[in-house]
């Protein structure tokens, strides 16, 4: 029996949590395995009920779960609200409260998806497969911040601080993956300009030491923006901070077809980890059953795999999806001619069936 906090969250998140739950219950019937699912209300959801983005007893509730699976929070109806009161403060709350430092976002371009990604056809041919590690609970989105008045004039600022052992655990847990890959470690900062960046790169050289079977280079961040639509398949594992890893991430899920398939894992020491997909709540398309649910299926999976230690049941799951895309399953976000459109419930339907 494992026992999980399951967040659906606001926009799409509800629908596609829906999805990943369907596929759930059909690895526990098919492995022999029992899920017990604690639902938690996070994000604009909250606020709208409680008047806080999350409950303080419920963040305790979700410590004492093995493992959270999370839609998306946000949307436009609380953009006015102070910054402590917005729904993106759960997730803040969620990530540094389960002390998840390390964020694992895996963008792979599968072979049925090559027509859905933006890229010239000789680019994507090379293939794609990249793990961003980012930071998660460390830089600018927890740093020192606020507002002030100074010689009259209105003033605001985000700080970006690491310490040496915030970049060090970080720097490990992409080392450790790319030995598990193809060894290739590209660090991105831009130490030209910031000293938490000189910080990040000195001591990622020092973890790198005890990896002589690892390659590393650095990139400055402007560069691999550019690098990563220009040549993807120069990158094995991505290592980098909070706030660029945020935007890079966004960046490679486009170039693999589409932000409605990238999961992510983010964990920190044990097995305790949090499971959502990269992608927002995409408030246009909310409750129109036309969400892409796989981000979300493939997070679970993702908990399969780091928390719950099922990897048979991974390959099933990573298989149905691969199987769907290869049969012309296709949600409208990843949709090309000829292929056959479905929406979220018939997707999520589809893909168990494949398991
Ligand atoms: C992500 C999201 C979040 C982030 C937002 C919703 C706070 O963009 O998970 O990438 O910036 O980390
Ligand atoms: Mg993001």
């Amino acid at each position: 029996m494992h026992r999980i906090a399951v967040i659906p969250g606001d926009g799409i998140g509800p629908e596609v949590i829906e999805q990943a739950l369907l596929v759930l219950d059909k690895v526990s019937s098919k492995f022999g395995v029992k899920f017990e699912y604690i639902f938690i209300d996070a994000g604009g959801c909250a606020i709208d009920k409680y008047g806080v983005p999350i409950k303080d007893e419920d963040l305790e509730l979700v410590k004492k779960c093995e493992a959270t699976l999370l839609g998306a929070v946000g949307g436009p109806k609380w953009d006015g609200l102070p910054g402590n009161l917005r729904p993106e403060q759960a997730l803040l709350k969620l990530r540094g409260g389960l002390k998840v430092y390390a964020n694992l976002r895996p963008a792979v371009l599968y072979d049925e998806l090559k027509d859905s990604s933006p890229l010239k056809k000789e680019i994507v041919s090379r293939g794609i497969d990249i793990l961003v590690v980012r930071e998660l609970i460390g830089g600018m989105y927890f740093g020192p911040k606020g507002r002030e008045v100074k010689n009259g004039d209105e003033v605001a600022y985000d700080t970006e601080v690491y310490s040496k052992s915030e970049v060090r655990r970080i720097a490990k847990v992409a080392f450790e993956a790319a030995r598990k890959r193809r060894k290739k470690v590209t660090s991105v900062d831009k130490a030209n300009i910031l000293e938490s960046s000189r910080l990040w790169r000195e001591t990622v050289e020092e973890v790198a030491k005890d990896y002589p079977d690892v390659a590393l280079n650095h990139m400055y961040v402007d560069n691999a923006s550019m690098q990563l639509v220009k040549d993807p398949s120069q990158f094995d594992v991505i290592l980098t901070s909070n706030m660029f890893g945020d935007i890079l991430s966004d960046e490679a899920s486009m170039i693999v077809g589409s932000i409605g398939m990238l999961a992510s894992a983010s964990l920190g020491e044990g097995r305790v980890g949090l499971y959502e997909p990269i992608h927002g709540t995409a408030p246009d398309i909310a409750g129109q059953d036309l969400a892409n649910p796989i981000a979300t299926i493939l997070s679970a999976a993702m908990m399969l795999r780091y928390s719950f230690d099922m990897e048979d049941a991974v390959k099933a799951i990573e298989n149905a999806v691969k199987i769907a895309l290869k049969e012309g399953y296709r949600t409208r976000d990843i949709y090309t001619e000829n292929c056959k459109l479905v929406g979220t419930k018939q997707m999520g339907k589809i893909i168990c069936e494949n398991i």
